[in-house]
Order: C-alpha cells, then structure tokens, then sequence
C-alpha cells in the first residue's frame, strides 16, 4: 500500500467513526495520524461536544478546529473514546503507543463507555509482535531496567506526566501474560497492550471498504 492510500484508507476510517458521535457527547479523542483525519471530521459536523484529549498535540488541533476540550480531572466517565491503533490482533487486542501517547490513551480510553478504534488495513496483524510501548517512572529508572532487560528506551521527550518512553522487545506469545508481566512491574506506569475487554467497536478502512467488528 502506497502511504497515499494508506491515507486515504485512515480518512475513511476516521470519518466513518465521526458519525458515530452524538449531540451532547463527552467524547474522548485519540492521537495519532488517523485521528488528525477524525478531528476535522467531527468538527465539521457542529455538534456540541465536550472533549478529552489523550495528548497535548490532539488538544492544540482540536482546539484549533474550534471543538472544546477540557481538563480530564473532575469527569468521570466519557460517553465515548476514538483512537488509532498500531496493531489490531483478530481477538481485537491492541498494541498502541507508537506516538508514546498510551498512559493518557489508556486513562482516557477506559473512562468511555464506549471504545472505538480507526485503523487502516496495514494495522490488521494475524498475532501481535514486538515491540510494545512502555512509560517508566523515572524515578529508579536503571533499576527498572535491569528487572526489564527487554526494554529499550526510545529517544523521545518524557512524556506529559514525566514519564521515560521505551519499548518492550520481548516475544508476545500471550498479550495477557505479557501485560500482566509489564503491568506487574513497580517501575512500569503504563505500556501498550490494550486489552478486547476495552474495546467496544474497531472500524477497520480497506481499500473503498469499511469493515466492522
Ligand atoms: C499514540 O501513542 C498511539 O497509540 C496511536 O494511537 C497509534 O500509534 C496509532 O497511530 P497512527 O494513527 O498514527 O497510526
């Protein structure tokens, strides 16, 4: 796929999930490529709408595209959440993270009521691989990673919490059980495996195609 049909299969995508917001939503929105095609999609719809970011950069662009958004520290449930993907397995686990974005995004993502997931065809895998993202505390950081011997840090800024972005190499024979060991671990804040019991719809672009599931 050439990166314009890539683009096209992630508007489609974006904007067949726009039209599943609704008047008086509390709306969580991703971060990402395919969620730059989602923003203006909703925005053009004009509804009133009152919106979580997952990222600094998705609140600029949604601000900018005159949506509003606010604080996510006095609400406690979103009617829905829309974001991207970097893999999609058939079970609908997710690896996310590949914009380092995942902490919020899991916050954010398991307030909704609803999740939706946009993902052009290329994200589609038959299993999950490595690597999976991971923010550590910064705080006993090296020894994190002498526990985590799989984990590489990524040359990215912190992230919005003060967290280190890195990545976890290590095999994914089960997402659970590679969830539950990174989960597990005091240094490890958040990482990428996003569970199917999250997820609510994925809309899937191939080609002229929109699939469902
Ligand atoms: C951000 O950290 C990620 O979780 C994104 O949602 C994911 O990487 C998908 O991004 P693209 O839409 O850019 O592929």
């Amino acid at each position: 796929m050439t990166p314009k049909e890539q683009d096209a299969e992630k508007k489609a995508c974006a904007e067949a999930a726009a039209l599943l917001v609704e008047d008086g939503m509390l709306l969580g929105l991703g971060t990402g490529s395919t969620v730059a095609f989602l923003l203006p999609a909703i925005a053009r719809r004009g509804l009133r709408l009152t919106c979580v970011a997952t990222s600094p950069r998705t609140a600029e662009a949604a601000i900018a595209l005159g949506l509003t958004v606010v604080e996510f520290d006095t609400i406690a449930r979103l009617d829905m959440a829309i974001d991207g993907a970097d893999q999609v397995a058939p079970d609908n686990w997710l690896i996310k993270g590949g914009g380092a974005a995942h902490t919020r995004e899991k916050i954010v993502e398991a307030a909704a009521d609803r999740f939706v997931v946009i993902a052009d065809s290329s994200k589609v895998v038959t299993r999950l691989v490595a690597p999976v993202p991971v923010e550590l505390v910064a705080f006993g950081l090296e020894a994190t990673l002498a526990r985590l011997s799989d984990v590489r840090l990524r040359d990215v800024p912190i992230s919005p919490d003060g967290g280190i972005i890195g990545d976890s190499f290590a095999d994914i024979e089960d997402p659970y059980v590679t969830a539950a060991r990174l989960s597990d671990d005091p240094g490890v804040v958040s990482h990428g495996l996003f569970p199917p019991s999250m997820v609510s719809t994925v809309i899937i672009a191939r080609g002229k195609d929109i699939e469902t599931r």
